[in-house]
């Protein structure tokens, strides 16, 4: 099958929004060889497919299925992404598990020299437009491979934000890289202005030499897993870590002096097991005042740093 057999039927293809560098169309049949050649891709599996998928070839009768499935559904909305200029097909979008107000926004760029020049931002941005104004959604959401970074990038851009990771489920070139869940309101669409959104990590200082001691604390009696800092950081010393969808850097401060006021709360599954690992290693704790039903302790760490460790009821 060449790239004439996936010459739209007609010249100029049907098209349903218009965007300044993109347009989408309605997905057809004639678009299927380039999808089989841009799934095939090694380059495009790599940051495509489920937490298995992407990594086995993908034979036209399972895109043809696909496609019969996708064509027909009722809960779904597919559009083939054409560059505007030369309304040349270059990718795929759609919204699918349209139920209620919400849905999940999924986009992929197959032709290669069309990364990296906005494409994926606009489609991003005309996709949640189409979801909220057309079709009256409240909440679309995604996921992306954490190593995806010009996807992270260009979701923020169009308005996504970050709600969560799920660590370690997607196995690309060997090794394991978190699963990102990102979300968008429709009442926090357009976002047109620069704003705060999220904290991003927290960073505690530390005395020059603190890492063994900053693994031991953090790492082994808190349980956070430490995440590898980036070389250009390394020499200075200090010690990264995951702390839900944030981090906590331990940082090396020269003059250094504990913070006995400001100070980190970090968000506890199961506080009263956590007491009990603190009371068998003699780790003294503080009791907090409760906090709207939240239950809470503050320690100091091995530096002397005020750390709150609080859980708050489900719902
Ligand atoms: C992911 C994808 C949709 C992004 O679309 P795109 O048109 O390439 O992205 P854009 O040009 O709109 O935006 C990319 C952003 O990432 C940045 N970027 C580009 N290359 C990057 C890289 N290698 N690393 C980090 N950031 C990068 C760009 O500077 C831009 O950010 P900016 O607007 O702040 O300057 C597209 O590249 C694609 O489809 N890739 C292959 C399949 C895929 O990954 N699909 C998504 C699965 S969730």
């Amino acid at each position: 099958m060449t790239d004439n057999a996936a010459r739209p039927e007609t010249d100029q293809p049907i098209i349903n929004i218009v965007g300044e560098k993109v347009a989408l169309g309605p997905i057809h049949r004639g678009v299927l060889p380039l999808y089989l050649r841009w799934f095939n891709d090694p380059e495009y599996a790599r940051t495509t497919g489920g937490l298995g998928s992407g990594l086995r070839p993908m034979t036209r009768e399972v895109l043809e299925g696909a496609f019969d499935h996708a064509a027909r559904a009722t809960d779904e909305a597919h559009y083939v992404i054409y560059e505007r200029a030369t309304l040349r097909p270059i990718g795929g979008t759609d919204l699918t598990e349209i139920t209620g107000r919400t849905a999940t926004f999924a986009i992929g760029i197959g032709e290669k020299d069309c990364w990296g020049k906005g494409y994926g931002t606009e489609v991003t941005r005309l996709m949640l437009d189409y979801g909220f104004k057309i079709l009256g959604l409240h909440n679309i959401m995604l996921t992306v491979h954490g190593h995806n970074a010009r996807g992270i990038r260009a979701y923020l851009r169009a308005g996504f934000r970050i709600i969560g990771r799920r660590r370690q489920v997607v196995y690309r070139e060997g090794q394991l890289h978190d699963l990102i869940y990102m979300e968008c309101l429709a009442t926090e669409f357009p976002n047109t202005s620069p704003s705060v959104i999220a904290l991003d990590h927290v960073q505690v200082a530390a005395p020059a030499n603190c890492d063994a001691e900053a693994r031991a604390f953090y790492g082994d009696v808190l349980g956070l897993a430490e995440i590898p800092k980036p070389a250009n950081l390394r020499a200075r010393g200090g010690v990264w870590f995951r702390c839900g969808a944030q981090e906590l850097h331990v940082g090396v401060q020269g003059d250094f002096r504990p913070a006995t006021k400001s100070h980190p709360a970090l968000a506890v599954y199961d506080l009263a097991g956590l007491r009990r690992r603190l009371a068998e290693r003699n780790v003294p704790i503080v009791e907090g005042e409760p906090l709207d039903g939240a239950e809470r302790f503050y320690l100091a760490d091995p530096f002397g740093n005020r750390i709150e460790l609080l859980e708050r009821p489900a719902g």
